[in-house]
């Protein structure tokens, strides 16, 4: 049995961040309101829990965020068979994606973790040793932000994300009362396995604009984009020109997080398909109790080559360079 540790950062404001080796997993964030102490992350009472769920909580996805459709990819001529663990398309990064492996310590401190990974030439069938660190890193001003460096052998795609879902009220309700916005004026409309269907579309259509302020519970289902997945479960290519990615308010609004990022595109997945999840109060998530908001490429970018973003494509000698910040603001 690998050993797992907890990892645990605190800043001067009296904010904590727990992580782990597993999976580069990211395991509570709290931070005090008055006197309350509040959890505004989703998440599991026992290692065993997290290694039992299918929702990904906290964890860092690689290699490749979302979903490559078919699992395969032609890189200079050559064909690479992935491994597919939904149905014939591969999500997340495969069947042992970076979130169940266990990462080593770097480095550690009061308010900063590094972890690494070493993912084989021919992990999940991608090509190339791919050398990769993430790091955490707990700022006074309650920021916390995420890095990610890798290197390859051979030229393969790379999309390295954090899979957190907030619920800024603190797990008390759903989060369909929390405020969303998000700085994109295109998105991408996909079928019912999440495979883009179409080429990106302006907000404006299908009611997908997240440009002001809204409610998550607003016309959720009133979408036809949105029926398809069952609520939001769908990538933004974000606004470059605009410094905040994405920002996300709690029901009480005592909460505001602040999201901005060196990626082009935000996964906005409202927890759509977390019934069953266990969480830390032996019970169980319902749907809809927390929202992820993933920072990366566009998902299937290396059969789109056209779209309006840099590469996802890391070859030799390059070295990847993502971040990806949350800042919690307490009103
Ligand atoms: C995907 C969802 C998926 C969830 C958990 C999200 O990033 O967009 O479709 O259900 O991860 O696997």
């Amino acid at each position: 049995m690998s050993v797992k540790h907890i990892i645990t950062l605190r800043n001067r404001q009296g904010m904590q961040i727990k992580l782990s080796d597993w999976g580069a997993t990211w395991l509570s964030c709290v931070v005090p309101i008055a006197e309350e102490k509040r959890e505004l992350l989703l998440g599991c009472q026992t290692f065993e829990q997290y290694q039992q769920q299918d929702a990904y909580l906290g964890a860092t996805i690689g290699r490749y965020a979302n979903r490559i459709a078919n699992a395969e990819i032609d890189i200079a001529g050559k064909h690479y068979q992935l491994t597919a663990n939904q149905g014939v398309n591969q999500l997340h990064g495969g069947k042992l994606g970076f979130d169940k492996q266990l990462w080593k310590i770097e480095s550690q401190s009061e308010q900063q973790v590094i972890f690494s990974l070493i993912s084989p030439d021919g992990d999940q069938g991608y090509p190339g040793e791919l050398k990769v660190a993430a790091s955490y890193t707990l700022t006074d001003d309650n920021q916390v932000i995420i890095e990610y460096h890798a290197n390859t052998t051979k030229c393969t795609p790379v999309n390295l994300t954090n899979h957190a879902y907030f619920n800024l009220d603190g797990e008390t309700n759903n989060v369909l009362g929390h405020s969303l916005k998000v700085n994109a004026n295109y998105y991408l409309p996909v079928d019912a396995n999440g495979i883009p269907s179409n080429d990106l579309l302006n907000v404006t259509e299908d009611d997908m604009d997240l440009r002001q302020l809204r409610l998550l519970s607003d016309n959720l289902f009133g979408s036809s984009a949105r029926k398809i997945t069952g609520g939001y479960d769908h990538a933004y290519l974000l606004d470059s020109s605009k410094p905040v990615a994405a920002q996300l308010v709690s029901s009480d609004k005592k909460v505001t997080m602040n999201l901005t990022t060196s990626y082009p595109a935000l996964q906005v997945y409202t927890g759509n398909f977390l019934t069953h999840t266990p969480n830390r109060h032996n019970g169980v998530y319902a749907n809809f109790a927390g929202v992820a908001l993933e920072a990366q490429f566009l998902p299937d970018s290396p059969h789109h080559p056209t779209w309006p973003q840099s590469s996802c494509f890391l070859e030799p000698g390059q070295t990847y360079l993502q971040q990806i910040c949350y800042q919690f603001c307490i009103n």
